[in-house]
């Protein structure tokens, strides 16, 4: 049985942990989508370390593949894996021929974008990673073993984004590309004939996905969003295997919601309420360090996500984050110009919500926690399975329903 983990918010909902603990139980770890962008924090011998391209089931000794649908930094790739190997990860990477990659053109032309029109994105050059691939001259894996090609295809970026980087800069990012390539000659591989393989063997896979549902180009809050499929459906594509060996998808939701960067956020808070948040759920971006926007939970788009992502299991993060609240609030519906609504329209912005109050909880055990769980079930119609009520592997609590 093959299981899709995917965050139904804005990202940040707490997948790493849920990948790392869930995929003692499969054989493989797969990301499809995405790139550097993401950071996924796990707990390793009680070091805690943020991954970013590298599937987070690497501290599990499983074979961990990074898909088509990823858009890679092949330097970052290298100090990446040095790193895991230091703190003892036994995993192993299969990197796919046909991924994309990023180079410092991306990443600066991201940087200028987002100067003009503001999304707030992590300049990871992940936008311009999938443009250069959308318009068909991107720099994929497979290229990557003649530095000369590498450095021309790069030499067209530059001049149809008008940089000013000289040919010998150029030459010299090729050869470290190249170089990399070099160093993982052995971990690329035609990854979807080698997975579907795997599969057809009986080998159970974790497709392990990035930022979350609101951040999916085509569904979530255009256009501040990510430039990738976030959604399960980005497990097949993204990876070459039949949509039919996606089995179940499991959405992790974190007990409120965070957001980084720009964009609608209606059950967003502020103030001293919003910073005593942030500190309690340390809630400050793995990739880019920055202070995260933080409010309520909103079950209007968790409702949504569902829908989208078909997930009908559900995993609830965070909650010893919210212990001690005399009160705490839970969107169920949004309003706007007199008009309730129980999905979120195109464009959320200006869309008001419609709030339950609850009492908090100062243990898990309690009673207003149990209620809390059953009107998120009540309202999404998924079902919470597990509950995260730590970092550690150990704060980890399973129903069985
Ligand atoms: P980009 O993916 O770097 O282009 O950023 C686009 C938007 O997605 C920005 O608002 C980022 O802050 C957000 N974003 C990208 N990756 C993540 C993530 O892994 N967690 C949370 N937000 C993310
Ligand atoms: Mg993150």
């Amino acid at each position: 049985m093959n299981l899709a983990v995917i965050g139904l918010q804005f990202g940040d909902e707490g997948k790493g942990k849920i990948v790392d603990y869930l995929s003692e139980s499969f054989d493989i770890v797969a990301r499809y989508s995405g790139g550097s962008n993401a950071g996924h924090t796990v707990i390793y011998n009680g070091n805690k370390i943020h991954l970013h391209l590298i599937p987070s089931g690497i501290f599990q000794g499983k074979k961990c593949v990074l898909g088509s649908g990823m858009v890679i930094d092949m330097v970052q790739l290298m100090d990446e894996w040095s790193e895991v190997k230091e703190y003892g990860a036994s995993g192993d990477i299969l990197i796919s021929t046909r991924a994309h990659i990023v180079t410092s053109l991306h990443k600066k032309m991201d940087a200028l974008e987002d100067r003009k029109r503001n999304i707030g994105t992590t300049k990871r050059g992940i936008g311009p990673a999938y443009e250069t691939k959308m318009k068909r001259i991107g720099i994929r894996v497979h290229e990557l073993f003649d530095a000369d090609a590498v450095a021309k295809k790069m030499r067209i970026m530059a001049e149809m984004w008008n940089m000013d980087v000289s040919v010998k800069e150029i030459q010299r990012e090729a050869e470290e590309i190249h170089y990399a390539a070099k160093y993982f000659k052995s971990n690329i591989v035609d990854t979807e004939i080698w997975l579907n393989r795997a599969i057809d063997d009986g080998k159970t896979v974790l497709f392990e996905g990035s930022q979350g549902a609101m951040l999916d180009i085509d569904f979530g809050t255009y256009p501040y969003v990510t430039s990738a499929v976030t959604l399960p459906g980005g497990a097949s594509t993204g990876l070459g295997i039949p949509p039919r060996f996606v089995h179940r998808v499991l959405g992790v939701i974190k007990a409120y919601s965070t957001r980084v960067g720009e964009g609608p956020f209606p059950t967003e808070i502020h103030g001293a309420d919003a910073e005593k948040l942030r500190d309690a759920g340390g809630e400050y971006g793995a990739t880019t360090g920055r202070p995260r926007r933080v409010g309520w939970m909103d079950l209007v788009l968790v409702r949504y996500s569902v829908m989208l992502s078909g997930a009908d299991e559900l995993a609830l993060t965070k909650v010893d984050v919210l212990k001690g609240y005399d009160k705490i609030r839970v969107a169920v519906a949004y309003e706007r110009d007199g008009k309730k609504m129980l999905y979120p329209p195109a464009n959320i912005e200006n869309c008001k919500p419609v709030y339950v109050e609850m009492n908090g909880w100062s243990d898990i055990t309690d009673d207003a926690f149990r209620q809390f769980v059953e009107l998120i079930e009540r309202e999404t119609k998924a079902k919470v399975k597990m509950v995260s009520y730590g970092r550690e592997r150990e704060k980890t609590m399973l129903f069985k329903k």
